[in-house]
């Protein structure tokens, strides 16, 4: 299997030339230009390859993991550790986009140093050039600039807040809470925060603070006048099992499409339709072997050896067989 990636790989513009990497200036400079910021959520290399060559500016490694790859309740459960494997899969894909971590439930809600030195774990250890942490932790994100480590915000509803805020309730439904998250906004862009997250809010709630900030921000179930958008990528295939949110658009039938997949191997295997001969290694040492052995290299195409670079049909596996 090769999963060997060059800087030949990035994605390119209409005209062929590599679009350049994305930073967290670079996302300001694009709200400044009035340009929508794109946003996925990628937990692995493939997906994160798919994503990345697609031309998405942000990839998120989000703690949503826990639900839609670990198969757990909610966000609650995942480690530093778990979110530092994936986060080092996602790093290894992207080329172009910025790679930003989710913070993990419990990792930045002690002492700010101890915040700080796992956030400096997503950098040094995962490769990711930001981090995000939910709510409106204000010396946290200040400490964390000052490390050198760019953020996200995340407000309205947050995940991490499940029990406190009693289930995944839209935030921000009177004029005073739309001040209060406003407020919040403002004091994490103060704080240094590059770009803030959005979720589950109002439409018109976000359009007002998405106004009154310099930097950009990115909406989940927060309409269309933020400044990007992130959708889990799971939700956008349709791979969750679950009925959609009403802000999930579903792009594709991912489930379908691999459930077909599935069982067309499966009866392929039980009817002895896969593999097929062509599929199949051929040795030219067919005096050593049995009868079956040699009733089988009888129905090899003539010249099909075990050397044969036709029969080759995946190079690195190849290099495993014995010769
Ligand atoms: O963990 C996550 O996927 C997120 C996004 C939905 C913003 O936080």
């Amino acid at each position: 299997m090769s999963i060997n990636r060059s800087s030949a790989d990035a994605p390119l513009t209409p005209s062929g030339v590599p679009l350049p990497k994305v930073t967290m200036p670079a996302l300001g400079e694009m709200k400044r230009q009035g340009k929508p910021i794109s946003a996925l959520t990628a937990y692995d290399y493939p997906t994160a390859r798919l994503v990345d060559e697609a031309g998405v500016d942000l990839i998120l490694v989000g703690d949503s993991l826990a639900m839609v790859v670990l198969g757990q309740e909610n966000t609650l459960t995942v480690t530093v550790d778990e979110m530092l494997h994936h986060t080092r899969a996602v790093r290894r894909a992207v080329r172009r986009a910025l790679v930003v971590a989710d913070m993990p439930f419990g990792s930045f809600h002690g002492a700010i140093a101890d915040a700080v030195a796992n956030a400096v774990r997503f950098v040094k250890e995962a490769g990711a050039e930001a981090v995000k942490i939910e709510g409106p932790r204000v010396e946290l994100v200040r400490a964390l600039v000052n490390a050198e480590i760019p953020v996200v915000g995340h407000l309205g509803l947050t995940p991490q807040s499940v029990n406190r805020l009693g289930g995944y309730r839209v935030q921000a439904r009177t004029a005073d809470a739309v001040l209060e998250l406003q407020a919040d906004a403002s004091a994490l862009a103060r704080a240094g925060a590059g770009v803030i997250v959005l979720e589950g809010v109002p439409r018109e709630a976000a359009a007002q603070i998405t106004a009154a900030l310099s930097i950009p921000t990115i909406g989940i179930g927060a309409g269309s006048d933020c400044d990007g958008q992130i959708l889990v990528f799971h939700d956008l295939v349709n791979l969750t099992f679950s009925a959609a949110a009403k802000f999930v658009r579903r792009y594709a039938d991912a489930s379908a499409l691999f459930r077909s997949a599935i069982e067309h191997y499966r009866e392929d295997v039980e009817h002895r339709a896969f593999p097929s001969d062509a599929e199949s290694y051929h040795s030219t040492a067919g005096k050593a072997m049995g009868a079956v052995g040699r009733q089988a290299m009888s129905s090899a195409a003539p010249g099909e050896d075990f050397d044969s670079d036709e029969a080759v049909v995946n190079p690195d596996a190849f290099e495993d067989w014995p010769s």
